[in-house]
């Protein structure tokens, strides 16, 4: 077997930083070299076993990475505000970056592009391996299936306050794709009262809130006479974490470039 992947993690007092760093203590493909923290937070210098208990390592959290320390990959969730600091870093050190961070501005996609010019980098909204799958799958439905119907639902817990939800967007961009156009002026956001007739190639979108759930999605193809409903369910957050570390061990030692997380998955014919 080959060497454990180092991985430095940035971000690591949030609830998807200490994610993957769980994921990370719990692999024997990967090992953790840093835990990196915000200059002044609580948890500087605190060793690791204060959160993690008996996953601990002989490993603090950390302000700064140590020049000596052993870096294959850095993997970012501090969020759009620390994003600039964390590609600094991976420049700096040139070890493969993947961020999971939302809510970029167009600077920082556009900086992401600049940076694979000299690493390899991976950056996706949704790290969950079975959405990259369903992603997949939608395209090649829809490609397959042009005249079909198309819809795609989903749900989220009652706090959510956006909608539709970034991956159910996705998801109208892939069937797009799959049918060979773009997805403005084929997306129906919302319907209501005396709509008239589907129009041919519409995509349309509905957002259910409530409860606690974690995040559901289903693109429905509609034929006559027969459907086909494609769902994923997310159950926790730590698939985001595990297809994080996944892409991280798959990223490691690539040329530099800029990947996405459906590179990660098995190629099929
Ligand atoms: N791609 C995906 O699959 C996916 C899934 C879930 C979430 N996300 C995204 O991931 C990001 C993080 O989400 P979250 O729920 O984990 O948020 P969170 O709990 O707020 O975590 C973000 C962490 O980043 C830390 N941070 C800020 N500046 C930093 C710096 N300069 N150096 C090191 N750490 C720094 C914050 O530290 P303090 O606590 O000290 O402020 C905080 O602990 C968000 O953008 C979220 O939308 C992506």
């Amino acid at each position: 077997m080959s060497d454990p992947v180092n991985v430095v993690v940035h971000g690591s007092a949030g609830r998807m930083g200490q994610a993957v760093i769980r994921a990370v203590l719990e692999s024997t493909r990967a090992r953790l070299s840093c835990a990196l923290v915000k200059p002044g937070s609580g948890l500087a210098d605190e060793p690791l076993d204060r959160v993690f208990g008996a996953l601990k390592r002989d490993v603090d959290f950390s302000t700064s990475l140590d020049p000596d320390v052993a870096v294959d990959v850095l993997v970012d969730f501090s969020g759009p505000v620390a994003l600039d600091g964390a590609l600094a870093l991976a420049l700096e050190r040139r070890v493969a970056f993947v961020s999971g961070s939302t809510g970029l501005r167009s600077e920082q996609m556009a900086a992401l592009e600049r940076a694979a010019q000299s690493i390899p980098v991976l950056w996706a909204a949704n790290f969950s391996l079975g959405i990259a799958m369903l992603l997949r799958c939608a395209r090649r439905v829809a490609a397959a299936l042009p005249d079909w119907d198309c819809d795609i639902v989903e749900m989220h817990h009652k706090r959510k306050e956006d909608a539709p939800s970034g991956t159910a967007l996705e998801l109208g961009h892939a069937v797009a794709d799959g049918r060979g156009h773009a997805l403005a002026g084929h997306a129906v956001y919302a319907r209501h009262g005396q709509t008239g007739p589907r129009s041919p190639g519409e995509i349309g979108f509905a957002a259910l809130r409530g409860g606690d759930i974690v995040g559901e999605h289903t693109v429905i193809f509609a034929g006559d006479g027969e459907r086909l409903e494609l769902t994923h369910r997310a159950g926790n957050r730590d698939i985001f974490a595990r297809g994080a570390l996944a892409a991280a061990i798959w990223l490691a030692h690539r040329e530099p470039g800029m990947y996405t997380l459906d590179q990660v998955l098995a190629p099929v014919e």
